[in-house]
């Protein structure tokens, strides 16, 4: 079974997914949960299917012990779910190819430092795009730069708030996040 670290800040409907997906096929599971926001609602997720949770800091993800600790549960791979901080350096090279991150827009448009949740769609729509939808790509050293690994559309309706394209968006990502992760396991080289 393949062991997954997700990193989440918010209310983790992404994560929620993710366990959704593999609770039947056995064949990965969610062995932490690290996450920088202790009022997240993610946490409850976490609570109530029994994930251990890492809750941290600025200064203790920087740490050496960090990157041991998440070895410790030889992740095949880390999944930043609705993670809002950038992951440190050390993180980035302890774990090549290994750490994919979700956006709620089609990159590189609407991404880099700010670029997040409700401010991305805002963006969006200030700009009278025509469409946006999510990006899943692999985490460099640069926030949002990492090389994509799926994109996935969705039309954007003259009278859309950034509720409602919000929600569109989540659709997209609930269905093809924990897809591609299961893709990516099943090629892992
Ligand atoms: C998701 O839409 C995700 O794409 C976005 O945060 C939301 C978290 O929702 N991530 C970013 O904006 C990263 N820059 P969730 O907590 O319900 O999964």
């Amino acid at each position: 079974m393949h062991q997954l670290v997700v990193f989440a800040s918010g209310k983790g409907s992404n994560v929620q997914a993710i366990l959704d997906y593999f609770q039947s096929s056995g064949k990965a599971q969610i062995a932490l949960i690290v996450c920088n926001n202790p009022a997240g609602g993610v946490l409850d997720i976490a609570a109530a299917h029994q994930i251990p949770v890492q809750l941290i800091d600025r200064s203790s993800v920087k740490e050496a012990a960090f990157v041991e600790m998440l070895r410790s549960h030889s992740p095949s791979l880390l999944v930043l779910a609705g993670f809002l901080w950038k992951v440190p350096d050390s993180v980035v090279q302890a774990f090549p190819a290994r750490i994919i991150n979700i956006h709620p827009a089609l990159l590189p448009k609407y991404g880099g430092k700010g670029m997040y949740g409700q401010h991305v769609h805002q963006a969006v729509i200030a700009a009278g795009e025509k469409e946006s939808g999510i990006t899943i790509h692999y985490v460099n050293e640069h926030y949002d730069e990492g090389g994509a690994i799926l994109q996935a559309r969705c039309a954007l309706l003259p009278e859309d708030t950034h509720e409602g394209l919000a929600g569109r968006v989540h659709k997209l990502e609930h269905y093809f996040f924990p897809r591609t992760i299961e893709f990516l396991l099943d090629n892992l080289s």
